[in-house]
Order: structure tokens, then sequence, then C-alpha cells
């Protein structure tokens, strides 16, 4: 005994209680602003509790009165009785509309919620999950938690309440029934503990297997002409029984062992009834209560049995129901970006409408968290009406640049910096504004791959500005080369691309990506490697109209081609961790030895 005591403190002291707490409050923050149906549920199922009490009541005077056992009108005595059934029926389909009422509310509410803490997580951390398991978090996880809030406290109220009515009414009635009623109770708790373990293990297993599964699916989806290219379609099917079989045999097992733990308790509440029964009829046979108050006591102990039942199956549901909020909680509390400076970015666009804006990186330092140290001291700068050009092999560090200036990562030292205008930061100027998350919309991004949407060619532009007009939308084409082919297409600009730009050729797909990026009309303009499917002319063509244009826009495209060098303003090149202007000769050489 004082080993078990020990055992249980010591789990207190190691937190696993501390966190299902924290657990439980997190998903009652959800439900808070149900409390008021939630209290309307809760009563209903009181006032239910006591309608089936009066029930068992009233039919122990029906069944007195039918035998003779003592005298009352049995008209009314039914008539009761019908009421009150149909009472319970009408309250059971009140409370099953209150129950589903809550449960929706509370998961479009829990969804919406993490929907938009997922987007706004910080995006390195969120590398780390798999959008198949982001995916089953974000739906299953979270349907379980509505479906499950009704179960923790307000059916732990209404089925302790229904409990101890019962168990009261026995023992005013004959105590030496509740003793026969409660006979199961031991086994009950035993069973709950055993479960509690399984319970929890098995919720584990399981949302483990639905992310990867999920994760499976989605990727073979999006990836088919790459399985059938590689001729890979009998391997994938395979793999799919393959998962489909652990699952099976996972749920199979656990399956089992519910079903030892039902037959087991079925067997006690038989011996129970048997029991009560038998005892029932000794104290009937011995005069003690009459036949009426005999099936009172027997439709007791059945409550009492199941209420029991039903009191002990809320802990393993409690379990699987914190497990799901552990696993959106891991989500939920990795770190956020700041969108603080929102406001100031929004003035600071404004006051240099005209002037434009300049990009200042000093000494920028950055490593991946996995340890791939990609910048020690980085220097790099842009100004308005300039195209600057990022070269460097692949894996050198160009995208990590990007996504450095885009401030998907923050720099890990040195500074980063706006400045309006086209001044830029003297040494040890203190000047300039902090890359943030907020800066973000000052930049357009056109990132390597496909990022078309499915929709046509016009919703996919108006996206990123909804109120462009047609002769717009035709003027950015324009500007990236892409009119050529959207003119000849039969529907024009209204043209559908599929999904990921299906339907284009990868050059169009491309052209149309910076179309849209145009047409943001941002400050600042980043082109990773977004003129890599491009003829060499073609994509001179869409830098030089750039540069034309008479917004006062910032450039910086990443490239591993050197044919466009000589149309940019200003050449870096990634190098053991810096980055170097490269003069003209250098770059004379790279065309030349390309
Ligand atoms: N999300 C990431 N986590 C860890 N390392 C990364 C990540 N993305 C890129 N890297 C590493 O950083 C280096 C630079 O990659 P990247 O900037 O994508 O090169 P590129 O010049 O081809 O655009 C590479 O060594 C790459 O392996
Ligand atoms: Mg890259």
């Amino acid at each position: 005994m004082r080993e078990r005591i020990a055992f249980y403190i010591r789990r207190i002291k190691a937190g696993a209680l501390k966190s299902r707490m924290r657990q439980t409050v997190w998903i009652y923050q959800y439900a808070r602003h149900y409390w008021l149906p939630m209290i309307f549920y809760t009563a209903l199922g009181m006032v239910g509790t006591v309608v089936a009490l009066l029930t068992s009541l009233v039919s122990r005077d029906l069944v007195d009165i039918i035998t003779g056992h003592h005298a009352g009108a049995v008209v009314k005595t039914f008539a009761l009785m019908i009421g009150l059934n149909v009472g319970s029926t009408l309250l059971n389909l009140v409370s099953s509309y209150a129950s589903s009422y809550i449960s929706m509310r509370v998961d479009a509410e829990i969804k919406a919620d993490i929907f938009d803490k997922i987007l706004v997580t910080d995006w390195e951390s969120l590398t780390n999950y798999h959008t198949g398991d982001l995916l089953t978090r974000w739906s299953s996880d979270a349907s379980n938690i509505s479906s499950g809030v009704l179960n923790f406290i307000p059916n732990l109220i209404i089925y302790t309440f229904r409990f101890l009515s019962a168990f009261a009414m026995v023992v005013y009635h004959d105590w030496t029934f509740a003793l026969f009623a409660m006979m199961g109770a031991p086994v009950s708790l035993l069973m709950t503990r055993r479960l509690i373990k399984r319970m929890s293990r098995n919720n584990q297993n399981s949302a483990a297997m639905a992310a990867k599964m999920s994760g499976f699916n989605q990727e073979t989806f999006s990836n088919i002409q790459t399985i059938k290219a590689f001729d890979l379609v009998r391997l994938y099917i395979d793999r799919l029984k393959g998962l489909q079989k652990e699952y099976i045999d996972m749920r199979l097992k656990f399956q089992k062992m519910s079903m030892g733990t039902s037959l087991l308790m079925s067997t006690v509440g038989l011996v129970v009834s048997y029991a009560s029964y038998g005892w029932g009829i000794f104290r009937m046979w011995r005069g003690g209560i009459s036949y009426g108050t005999m099936t009172m006591f027997l439709s007791l102990s059945g409550t009492l049995t199941g209420t029991l039942n039903n009191l002990t199956s809320l802990f393993p549901n409690a379990i699987s129901l914190t497990t799901s909020a552990k696993r959106l909680m891991d989500i939920v509390e990795m770190p956020r970006e700041d969108y603080s400076q929102d406001g100031e970015v929004e003035e600071l666009k404004e006051r240099y409408a005209k002037e434009g804006i300049s990009l200042c990186l000093e000494n920028v330092k950055y490593a991946y968290r996995n340890g791939t140290e990609v910048f020690k001291s980085a220097s790099l700068e842009a100004h308005p009406h300039e195209i600057v050009a990022l070269v460097g092999p692949s894996g050198e560090g160009k995208t990590t640049m990007l996504r450095l200036i885009l401030s998907l990562m923050p720099v890990q030292g040195g500074r980063a910096v706006l400045c309006g205008g086209d001044t830029g930061l003297k040494d040890g100027d203190a000047a300039g504004f902090p890359l943030s998350p907020s800066t973000r919309k000052l930049f357009s991004y056109v990132p390597q791959g496909n990022t078309m949407f499915s929709g046509t060619i016009a919703e996919n532009m108006r996206n990123v500005k909804p109120d462009a007009g047609e002769e717009e939308i035709v003027e950015v084409l324009k500007l990236a080369c892409a009119w050529d082919f959207v003119e000849k297409l039969p529907d024009g600009i209204h043209s559908k691309i599929k999904e990921r730009g299906g339907g284009f050729s990868e050059g169009q797909a491309q052209r149309l990506s910076i179309a849209r990026a145009l047409l943001r009309r941002s400050p600042i303009l980043l082109l990773d490697e977004a003129t890599s499917a491009l003829d060499v002319a073609t994509e001179r063509k869409v830098l030089q109209n750039i540069m034309e244009d008479a917004y006062p826009r910032t450039c910086i495209v990443t490239t591993h081609r050197p044919t466009v060098l000589n149309a940019c303003n200003r050449v870096y090149a990634i190098r053991q961790g810096g980055c170097v202007v490269l003069g003209e000769e250098e770059i004379d050489d790279m065309i030349r030895g390309f």
C-alpha cells in the first residue's frame, strides 16, 4: 500500500497529472463560451434523472395496484406513467440537440483557431511537421475534443447525480439492496485502471498511424506523375495495403482487448442482477417487500450498475481527450510570428510610395536548427529601380537569403533593415526599419517551383489584388512576357489553370507567377530562380521590362545561370558564408564559362 502511494506521489511530482490538468484547462477554454448551453445540457440530464426515478416509483405503484397489494386508481397511475415516459423521450431529444449544438460549435471554434495559429506559426518550427500530420491533428484531434467536451465535466456531474440519487433511493427503501447493487463496483474500478493505460497507448498509436496514412495519401495523389514515370504504381498500391494492414491489426488488437473488458463487465452485470433478483424474491417470499417494490429495486439496481459503468468509462474518455489536446497544443504552442509592426510598416510604405524602399543587410549570420550554417557574415544592399542578382551553385544559400529577407526566419546576427528612398545605410547609421514578419507586406515573392492556384488566370491575379481591372492584368502579363501565349488562348485571361499550374508549361507558369507578383506592386520584388525555365532571350526581356517599369521597385533575383547577369545593376556571389560583389571581368568570365 505504502509503495502504491509513493508511486502516485512520484507520478504527481513528475507532472503527469499536472499536464493532464493543463490540457483540460486548455480544452475548456474553447468550451467556456458555451457555458450557458452546457449548463442547460447538464440541467436537462439531471431533470431526466429525476423523471427516471419518478417513473420507477410510479411503476412500483402500478404493479402494486394491479397485483392488489394496495388500492389506487389504475387509470390515473397508468396515465401518469405514460406521461413520464413521453416526457423522458422529449427530454432525450432536446438533450441530444443541445449536445450536437455544443459539439459542432466547439468543433468549428477549435478548428478556426488552430487554422489561424498554424498560419502564423514560426515557419522553421512548422517545417518539422509533415503536412499529413498537421492535417490529421487539425481535423481528427479537434473533432475528438469537440465531441468529447460534454463527456467530461457535464456528464460527470449528470452521472454522479444519477448514481447518488438512485443510491439514496435504494438505501431509503431497503439498504440491503444497496449492498447487492454495489457488488460490481470493485471490478468496475479495477477494469477502469486497466482500460486507462491501454486507451492512452492506443490513442497515441492510432493518431500516429492516421497521420502516416494521411501523409502517404496526400503525397501519392500530388505526385501521381512521378509515380507513373518511375513505374511505381504496383509498389504504391502495395504500400497502401501494407499501411492498411498495419492499421487494421492495431485496431483489432485494441478491439479484442475491449471485448475482454466488455465480456467481464457484462458477466459482472449479470451476476449482480441475478443476485439482486434472488435477494428480491427472498425478501418478497418473507413478506418484507411488495412485488412492485421488488421490480423497482431491480430497475434501480440496473440504473446503478449502468451509471457506474458510465462513470468509470468517463476516465478513459478523458484520457483520449487530453491526448488529443496535447497533440494540438504541441502545434499551437510553437513560437508565433510577431506582426506587431504592421501599422509602422504601412506608414513606411505610404511615406516612400514615390521613392521606393531600399534593403540593407549587414554582417548577417544564419544557421538552420539542424546545424547547417549558411551565412557567417553576409552583407548586401539593393535600391529602388535596381535589379540585384544573387548567384551561386545550387545549395549555396540563395533561397535561404530570400527567406531571411522575408523574415520567414529571423537573422541570428548582424543587421537586416529597410530604408526609405535609395540612400541606403551609411556606416554606423542607426536608422533603418528592422525586418520582421510585418515587413512582408512590402514584398512580392516568386518562389522556386509552381505557385499558381487552381482557378482562372484572372482569379489568380486578383488573389493578390482583388480590384485589378482587365487592362491592368493584361499590362502585367505583357511585362512578364506572358501576354504572347495568354492572348492566343481561347478564353484569354479567363482560361482555367489546374491545380499547381497544370495545363501550362513550366516556363509559362513562371511568367504567370511573375505577372502576379508585379500586379501586387510591392516596393520589393524577390525572384527565386523564377526565370529558370525561360529561354535566355525571354528571361532577359522580362528583367528588362521590370527595369523599365516606372514603379519604384527594388528587385532581387537569384539565379544559377550567369546569362542575365550583365542586365543587372549588381551581382553578389555567395561564397564562404558571405556575399561578394562581382566585378565586370568576373561576370564576363562566368558568362563565357557557362
Ligand atoms: N529547411 C532547411 N533546414 C535545414 N537546412 C536547410 C533547409 N533549407 C535549406 N537548407 C540547407 O541550406 C543550404 C542552402 O540551401 P538553399 O538556400 O536552398 O540553396 P540554394 O542556393 O540552392 O537556393 C543547403 O546546404 C541546404 O541543405
Ligand atoms: Mg534555391
